[in-house]
């Protein structure tokens, strides 16, 4: 079976977040589980500069403002399948990042930018390249959302359409006006069965109406999206499809993501050997001018800083933090009062509270190394990745019990601060006061690392979704 999966980000050329990670190791495991499996990115200048031993597949007249647009397949540096990659350098070959300028404000195209991310995934499965075709177009998040539409629209097309969705907060919804610039049927702007969402053009819509399997990254998450409190308005949507809908844990790179030979860590551990864990907490402590000390439980958080992440609320909880004699590491970049809120509790508190804001690959493997515990006290979750580094590292997880962060960790192996907003505190004492009894800790920490979370049994149920 042939695989395209369509996104906007891939690790470790285009990363926002942890859609970059499963872009990147989802198809090698369907590849080891004897599919065949390719992506199709944009043509950002950090692909284009990455992209080797390509050849021109086809060539798309102009199309969404861009006079000429040629999809390339080649290899991508530091990526384990076959790109096609979308070479339409009015589109993509911008400064700043995947969706916003450098002065942090959206592209003014991002319905053209994506819109053609779609069309060009469509194209491959109505048969672009004639030298491979897939049978699933495999399209993930709503960057990739007109994927199924462009589908739907074409009866020619004969492959079928997943969509995936990583996080329906983001939907890419987009002035009604401008519909017309799509190429897509009238018909399909219609509130039911359609795109249209309170007359906006939605991407995240297209895929979920039109995408004949959709998938979310946990089952929890897949059940809470049908629910007015999580399914950020498209629950009703969803629950229509209710009986299309399947929630698939995400699983981890434990190549990229392993104690045994972490390059950016300060030593090597494993379950059977902790000794190294010690001096990778020595060593961020050290990293983050904290003092040096053993017996005071380090709880590590890396994070984009947004509503999503509940970080104000440990923010809020920081005296308590503090009080139970804990310490604390922060990497993350985001809400700028945040940013400011994380900042100033580090100036106050400098020998127990280490902040960096900013995006550092290197930093957040050494944080999840070496801490005791990894915090992710999220308002909702789809999946998280982060929890399952906690693990894999024997960083005990503290988290909410919501999304895949339910799915993900019980109380043999981690903390859970809530549903209640309130309960973070509480949490917070009960972690110290285990910390106190190293055997306890310990005997959570064998377990924990001992907890499968490769991408092998998830990647068999992707193969199943796609054989029906
Ligand atoms: P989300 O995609 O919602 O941000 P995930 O937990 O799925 O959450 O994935 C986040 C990914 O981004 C992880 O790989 C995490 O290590 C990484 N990450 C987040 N913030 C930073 C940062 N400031 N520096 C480095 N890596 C980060
Ligand atoms: C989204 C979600 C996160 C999930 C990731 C990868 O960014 O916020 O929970 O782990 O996608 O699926």
């Amino acid at each position: 079976m042939n695989i395209v999966h369509a996104a906007a980000e891939i690790h470790p050329l285009v990363k926002t977040g942890g859609l970059a990670d499963v872009v990147a190791a989802l198809p090698p495991a369907l590849l080891r589980a004897g599919a065949d499996a390719r992506v199709i990115v944009p043509g950002y200048p950090a692909i284009m500069r990455a992209l080797h031993a390509a050849h021109a597949v086809t060539e798309f007249g102009p199309r969404f403002n861009a006079p000429q647009v040629t999809l390339r397949y080649g290899r991508l540096e530091g990526v384990a399948v076959g790109a096609y990659v979308i070479d339409a350098p009015a589109l993509y070959d911008r400064a700043g990042g995947p969706y916003d300028a450098a002065d942090g404000w959206a592209y003014g195209d991002n319905l053209q930018r994506f819109a053609l991310l779609g069309y060009a995934a469509a194209k491959l499965g109505a048969g672009a390249d004639p030298l491979w075709r897939p049978d699933v177009v495999h399209a993930h998040d709503w960057h990739a959302g007109l994927a199924p539409a462009y589908m739907a629209a074409d009866p020619a097309n004969t492959a079928k359409s997943v969509f995936t969705i990583h996080n329906l907060a983001y939907q890419g919804n987009f002035w009604e006006g401008e519909f017309h610039k799509l190429g897509l049927p009238d018909a399909f702007m219609r509130p039911y069965g359609g795109m249209e969402f309170w007359r906006q053009v939605s991407f995240m819509k297209a895929g979920i109406v039109f995408g004949r399997r959709i998938g979310t990254v946990s089952p929890t998450y897949a059940r809470e999206i049908t629910t007015a409190e999580f399914g950020c308005s498209l629950d009703s949507v969803l629950r229509e499809r209710a009986a299309d809908l399947r929630g698939i844990l995400n699983g981890i790179d434990t190549d990229l993501w392993n104690p045994v030979n972490d390059p950016h860590c300060a030593a090597a551990y494993d379950r059977t050997n902790l000794a190294g864990k010690h001096a990778c907490k020595l060593a961020l402590q050290r990293e983050f001018g904290l003092e040096e000390r053993k017996d005071a439980l380090l709880f590590g958080v890396v994070t984009r800083l947004s509503h999503q992440k509940g970080l104000d609320l440990l923010l809020g909880a920081l005296p308590t933090l503090l009080a139970s004699g804990a310490q604390l590491v922060m990497l993350g970049a985001g809400d700028p009062q945040l940013e400011h809120g994380f900042r100033s509790a580090a100036q106050a508190h400098a020998s127990r509270i280490g902040v960096r804001i900013g995006y550092d690959e290197g930093l957040a493997h050494r944080i999840v190394a070496g801490a005791d515990s990894i915090m992710v006290p999220s308002r909702f979750e789809p999946c998280g990745l982060t929890q399952l580094y906690g693990l894999r590292y024997g960083t005990l997880p503290f988290v909410r019990r919501t999304g895949g962060l339910a799915d993900s960790v019980d109380e043999r192996v981690g903390f859970f601060c809530g549903p209640p907003e309130t309960a973070i505190h509480e949490t917070i004492k009960r972690a110290v006061t285990l910390h106190r009894d190293p055997d306890r800790w310990q005997t959570m920490m064998v377990e924990a690392m001992g907890r499968e979370h490769d991408w092998s049994s998830s990647a068999q149920r992707y193969l199943q979704l796609y054989a029906e």
